[in-house]
């Protein structure tokens, strides 16, 4: 679980630990995933879409979106589509380019009864969070003159990014205790390099080894305060 990770099982990382997943409500009422088998979570427990809005939109895209006519985001981990949701609404008025990779898309069975729509009640925002799951994989997609969605259905560690073309990065990975391959300073000089000098990266992780590898690929780091349940949040800049 991201903020609740005690008992995490390092054992096996394999594609069927997804087979056993489950939808739980969250303490904020939105949903998220379990996954049992890993004892993990897709989003924090007190609060999924607390924890999205706070880490990515709050500290992430409302921090630039004034400042730019138009916005390239990479996320990593697509999962629930929850992310990409607050995006679209957040950024109307702003046009938006987002790519998103995800190495275990979720199923029908699981993104349709999610309740993230019923809580984010605003226009079409069902049929967009539909959209979002169902529009092809690994082209980009048009929704509106505004906003543009790829998604990738690889592995980060295997596809080839543009550089210096990303103002803003949703790092949202399982935990670093979970997935140490991914939070390490050899991803995170990839994706800077992707990134544009000052763009931005956030993450919901506080980890020492995680702040070092950051600051070791070329970013400033900063500290700041978390949503419920998690003290502290990353949010660093590309700086070379
Ligand atoms: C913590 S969940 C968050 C997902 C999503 N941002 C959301 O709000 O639901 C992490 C996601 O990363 C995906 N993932 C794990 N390892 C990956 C990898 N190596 N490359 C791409 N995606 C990965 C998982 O399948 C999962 O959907």
């Amino acid at each position: 679980m991201k903020f609740c990770n005690k008992d995490i099982s390092k054992a096996s990382k394999n594609v069927s630990k997804y087979a056993q997943a489950e939808i739980v409500q969250s303490g904020d009422g939105s949903h998220t995933i379990f996954l049992p088998n890993l004892n993990e979570t897709y989003h924090s427990t007190y609060g999924a879409i607390e924890e999205s809005k706070h880490i990515f939109i709050d500290a992430g895209l409302k921090t630039i979106i004034n400042s730019h006519e138009e916005i390239n985001i990479f996320e990593l981990g697509f999962g629930t589509g929850l992310n990409a949701f607050l995006t679209y609404f957040e950024g109307k008025n702003t046009k938006i380019n987002y790519i998103t990779v995800e190495s275990n898309p979720l199923k029908e069975s699981f993104y349709s009864k999610l309740n993230y729509h019923k809580i984010i009640d605003k226009d079409n925002s069902k049929e967009i969070f539909l959209k979002l799951h169902t529009s092809d994989w690994n082209r980009k997609v048009a929704f509106n003159e505004n906003f543009t969605i790829k998604k990738i259905n690889d592995k980060v560690q295997n596809i080839k990014l543009e550089n210096n073309n990303f103002d803003l990065v949703y790092f949202d990975a399982f935990s670093p205790d979970l997935q140490p391959e991914l939070w390490t300073e050899q991803v995170f000089r990839k994706i800077a390099s992707a990134m544009k000098i000052n763009g931005i990266l956030l993450t919901y992780s506080a980890k020492g080894s995680v702040k070092r590898a950051l600051k070791n690929a070329g970013f400033k780091v900063e500290g700041l305060p978390g949503p419920t349940g998690k003290r502290e949040i990353t949010r660093a800049r590309r700086m070379v």
